[in-house]
């Protein structure tokens, strides 16, 4: 297993651009499931070739869809309608995606066949009674494994339904996964569906079947989607997926935090439910600009200059957790630089993502010798007075993998991070980008 060992005065490039972020992980498999449902073909670039998402390639691959990604890595999906699926006849397996198995299971509670998804030992851990019980109301009929926690766990055996019912739900939480695999569903029942969303959160699932031609309006929490369309990519020229703002975030922060460091992160995605970062590092004291923005009719995306600054710990307004969830290890690690106490609350949905990130950021920080405190639905935490050399486990969880790898760098101080393969997942190219700062590892 791929271990990071850190060692210390590395002499770091500290003037950088970056142009190599991947592309963003939830557009890219909201593209090949929008892709393989519409009548016509659609091309992407700037498609993020990690585990996760060539799995949901994969997956449709077996469900018959061609997807072919040619040598300038441009993917192309030639799809076959609403109705043009065929069954897999295997398991489906999603690998460590909890999006990649919601918003499929959405799609194949419609079908006229019967399908098996699951993924790895994480992801047979993750609960899914949360796309369970709306997509029943459906008239969905999924089945799971029971969990000790009262929830229902892959491997999922789905008896597709080609004609589901229109439902009216109130997600009891905000999930951009679930609010997703209803809507997908929702492109399968004769009426209209709508989904009130708790607090706002991610929205791609929402362009992306707009743009595709569906029947969709957003009326502020409330999402309504009428089943009477067909989806069909308007764009003859290839729809370019902005870079992962979610992985950005690990260079935004290592900019924020090295003494002298002053880096330009180019074509990052901004949608307005994603860069909240931004403005959270900009209340802790980051001194961040942003540049160029553009395709703001669909997904904005924009450069972001950062460089070093002093900051200063702050308690995260507790309605942007939503838009923020997966960055919160990384803007601990950024406490862990700052003066005063960092507070997260209102982010309880942290226990259940690719680890128990409460106690897997906890983990991190503790090695590191910081101060460290959970909360049911959060936690607060306080640098350490000094760094001293560490060693801190990933838990298979790539945002916790790669947390520590800059906590590594800030801290600059030997460490050892064990079990990276894990960052395959979302950003399978950050030790090339480590390289091109002339930060080495073994
Ligand atoms: C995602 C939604 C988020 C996020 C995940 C990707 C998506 O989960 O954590 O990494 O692409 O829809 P929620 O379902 O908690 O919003």
């Amino acid at each position: 297993m791929k271990q990071f060992n850190y060692k210390a005065n590395s002499e770091i490039y500290l003037q950088n651009e970056f142009n190599s972020i991947p592309g963003d992980k939830s557009i890219s498999h909201r593209a090949i499931i929008c892709g393989a449902l519409a009548t016509n073909t659609s091309y992407f670039t700037n498609f993020l070739f990690s585990e996760d998402c060539l799995n949901t390639i994969a997956i449709f691959q077996s469900l018959g869809v061609h997807i072919d990604i040619d040598s300038s890595h441009l993917v192309t999906v030639k799809g076959v309608g609403l109705h043009g699926l065929k069954e897999a006849y295997k398991p489906l397996d999603v690998g460590n995606s909890g999006t990649g198995i919601r918003l499929i299971t959405g799609v194949l509670a419609g079908q006229s066949f019967n399908s098996t998804i699951s993924g790895d030992s994480s992801i047979q851990t993750r609960p899914m009674k949360r796309i369970i019980d709306p997509l029943s109301q459906m008239d969905a009929k999924i089945s799971g494994n029971q969990s000790e926690k009262g929830d229902i766990t892959p491997p999922l055996t789905i008896t597709g339904q080609p004609s589901l019912h229109a439902t009216t739900y109130t997600l009891p939480i905000a999930s951009a996964q679930v609010k997703s695999a209803i809507l997908f569903a929702s492109l399968y029942s004769q009426n209209a569906t709508t989904v009130i969303e708790p607090e706002l959160c991610r929205n791609h699932t929402e362009k992306m079947l707009h743009g595709f031609g569906a029947d969709i309006t957003v009326n502020g929490k409330e999402i309504k989607c009428s089943g009477k369309n067909e989806l069909k990519n308007p764009y003859n020229d290839a729809i370019f997926i902005p870079s992962d703002i979610s992985s950005a975030a690990f260079f935004i922060v290592l900019g924020c935090i090295v003494k002298g460091a002053h880096f330009m992160i180019k074509g990052i995605g901004l949608n307005e439910t994603r860069a909240t970062i931004i403005d959270v590092l900009k209340m802790m004291g980051a001194d961040i600009t942003i540049h160029n923005v553009k395709g703001q009719d669909v997904e904005p995306y924009g450069d972001i200059e950062v460089r070093y600054s002093q900051l200063h710990n702050i308690h995260i307004p507790e309605e942007t957790i939503p838009f923020l969830i997966d960055e919160i290890p990384i803007l601990a690690i950024a406490s862990m630089f700052a003066e005063g106490t960092f507070k997260v609350t209102n982010a309880k949905e942290l226990r259940v993502k690719e680890s128990d990130r409460i106690e897997t950021t906890g983990a991190l920080l503790q090695a590191m010798g910081g101060k460290f405190s959970a909360y049911d639905d959060g936690f607060e935490c306080e640098a350490p007075d000094k760094f001293t050399p560490f060693e801190a486990r990933s838990f298979g969880d790539h945002r916790i993998a790669m947390s520590g790898i800059i906590g590594a760098i800030g801290a600059n101080i030997d460490a050892t991070i064990h079990n990276c393969d894990c960052i395959n997942t979302s950003f399978p190219n950050f030790f090339e980008i480590l390289k091109e700062l002339n930060i080495n590892s073994n």
